[in-house]
């Protein structure tokens, strides 16, 4: 039942995407320079609650426009309805939904939907990835030297040392190819499915990453934060990889990889 809510769910978001997509709809601001809500956010976000809501009404939710529903309950759905609104609110089709599952403070289920190019990226815990029923895997590159990256930058951007554009700067000056989706989910999912061998971002939110999280996991990946340690997608810095170039990744990020 959890995995058909959550599947309905995501697609009830997806659904409202394409309704809004490239057509007339209001965009706002929220805090921060060009950082963007659209009515198709809210309208997003609606459809997914109205699922969950049917189907679990004492479940604990945790969703980007509309903060949390506070349950006293052991599952938790943590929510972005648009992921790459910016993208979204012009016309560029590198956006999806988000969807992750967590029970007693674990990711057990993750669903990514990007219904502009049809792509649905689910995991389970333990039972591995799949994009579009098909079972994913990581990349097996061994080296940042020779890896394709992704990243992206805050809203609120500080120049700080080892700071976004500080990082994107070591490796771009070594030809390291660092791309940027302008979607958390869509980068992560893109490394589950070996596309790119790594991501690394210095501020995220709970709903950007809890689903892409565990699909990269599943998918054989490792995802940490900046200092190697477990991943908890409640603090802000990400590193997700192929495993392989995990630890160099970390180095580089850290300002402290001798070759960068
Ligand atoms: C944003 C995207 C973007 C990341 C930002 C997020 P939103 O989410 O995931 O790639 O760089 O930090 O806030 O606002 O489009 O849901
Ligand atoms: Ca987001
Ligand atoms: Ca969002």
């Amino acid at each position: 039942m959890l995995k058909s809510t959550l599947i309905r769910a995501a697609e009830a978001g997806a659904a409202v995407m394409q309704k809004y997509f490239q057509g007339e709809f209001k965009i706002s601001n929220k805090e921060g320079v060009n950082n963007l809500v659209t009515e198709a956010d809210h309208a997003s976000e609606k459809a997914i609650f109205e699922i969950i809501k049917n189907d679990f009404p004492d479940h604990f939710i945790l969703s980007e426009e509309a903060g949390e529903i506070v349950m006293d309950s052991s599952y938790k759905w943590i929510i972005d309805p648009i992921d790459g609104t910016v993208n979204f609110a012009h016309g560029i089709p590198l956006c999806c939904v988000s969807i992750g599952v967590e029970q007693d403070g674990e990711m057990i289920l993750g669903a990514v939907y990007n219904p502009f190019i049809k792509e649905f990226f689910f995991a389970q815990k333990g039972y591995g990835a799949t994009l579009n029923d098909k079972k994913i895997a990581v990349s097996k590159e061994a080296s940042v030297g020779s890896a394709c990256l992704v990243t992206g930058f805050p809203y609120s951007y500080l120049d700080q040392p080892n700071g976004p554009l500080n990082v994107f700067d070591r490796l771009i000056r070594k030809g390291v190819p660092v791309r940027r989706l302008g979607s958390a989910a869509m980068d992560l999912c893109w490394v589950a499915a070996g596309r790119f061998d790594g991501f690394y971002e210095h501020k995220l939110s709970a709903w950007d990453s809890a689903a892409g999280f565990l699909i990269v996991e599943e998918a054989g990946g490792r995802v940490s934060d900046f200092t190697g340690g477990r991943y908890s997608p409640y603090q802000p810095h990400i590193i997700a990889t192929n495993g392989k170039i995990h630890d160099e990744l970390v180095e580089v990020v850290n300002g402290r990889h001798p070759g960068f």
